[in-house]
């Protein structure tokens, strides 16, 4: 563990104490640096990285290799924040034995500190399986996108009083299989508050209310690097992507114009380098073979950076 790391310990604490817990997505080192200067506690390199960074509608066709790889980025490049790597959709769904192979290789091969994993059900036992291996697991109920199909789309989930109830057991049995803290994703206010007084681990909400001890959101949609319509629990902290396109949209016209690059951003050379430079070549056109042209003033050429 890197010297400084956010605890599982210290987590806990902060529940007790009431104080706020911060989590982002990241998914590669700039993003990454840049949230730990925020002092965001918790950095979750999300399997989200399937639509906001990999191009696809949703999180299922987001490999292993994938999510080690963004993984890898994000954790090389902080000290601080408790770095998770989302166990993609297939990496945990056969066997307990395959979810403990791929949170291993979360932790030894991309530098992870924990692991998270979506749903309750079969995913108790391999959160257990995981933990008893010595790998911290966040839980994640609610709207879990990896079952999209299954839930019928991105709907809000436990706005019935059964489900709420079922919310609720399965935030519960989370905990009881040894989860440090559960995300709770698109739920219904008293809901989420009722599940966040009845676990002692802390709940992070996203789309879950202000009673969640701790909130999380995706970089790109908090950023405004997402662009359209965004779920109700998003907030725009900025515009990034009017930013981003006004910038290249000036550098391609400034490179179509010849305004860039200007004298600020070239380099130049000697008045005496330039001018040895331009004997080397004013005797004898340069060879096509690539050999120095002008015989003697090439190797003059040479033999001043050699002296230099
Ligand atoms: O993949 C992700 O970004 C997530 C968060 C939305 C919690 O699971």
């Amino acid at each position: 563990m890197k010297p400084g790391k956010l605890t599982l310990l210290e987590l806990a604490e902060l529940k007790s104490r009431g104080e706020k817990i911060v989590m982002v997505t990241a998914y590669d080192a700039p993003g990454a640096r840049l949230a730990e200067q925020a002092g965001i506690d918790i950095l979750l390199v999300g399997d989200s990285a399937g639509m906001v960074v990999l191009g696809h509608e949703g999180t299922v066709p987001v490999t292993m290799e994938e999510m080690l790889f963004l993984t890898r980025s994000v954790s090389r490049t902080v000290e601080r924040p408790l770095v998770v790597g989302d166990m993609p959709f297939g990496s945990y769904h056969v066997s307990d034995e395959d979810a403990v192979r791929n949170a291993i290789r979360f932790v030894k091969e991309a530098g992870a500190d924990v692991v998270k994993l979506e749903g309750a059900g079969p995913s108790l036992s391999r959160a257990r399986a995981i933990v008893s291996a010595g790998i911290g697991v966040m839980g994640h109920v609610g709207l879990t996108p990896q079952s999209e199909t299954m839930l019928g789309g991105y709907k809000t989930q436990g706005r019935t009083a059964a489900k709420a109830r079922q919310l609720l057991a399965d935030a519960l049995a989370l905990e009881a299989a040894g989860c440090f803290a559960i995300v709770l994703e698109a739920v219904p206010v008293p809901v989420a508050a009722r599940i966040t007084e009845s676990l002692t681990v802390p709940t992070i909400g996203i789309g879950a209310g202000p009673a969640c001890d701790g909130q999380v959101l995706v970089y790109h949609d908090l950023l405004g690097l997402t662009e359209g319509r965004a779920p109700r629990f998003v907030k725009r902290y900025a515009k990034l992507a009017d930013e981003i396109r006004r910038a290249l949209t000036t550098y391609a016209g400034e490179v179509r114009d010849g305004a860039y690059p200007d004298e600020e951003h070239t380099y130049g050379m000697s008045e005496d380098e330039l001018e040895l430079f331009s004997q080397a070549f004013s005797s004898e056109p340069a060879r096509p073979d690539g050999g120095a042209g002008g015989g003697v003033s090439a190797e003059r050429v040479e033999q001043r950076h050699r002296e230099s």
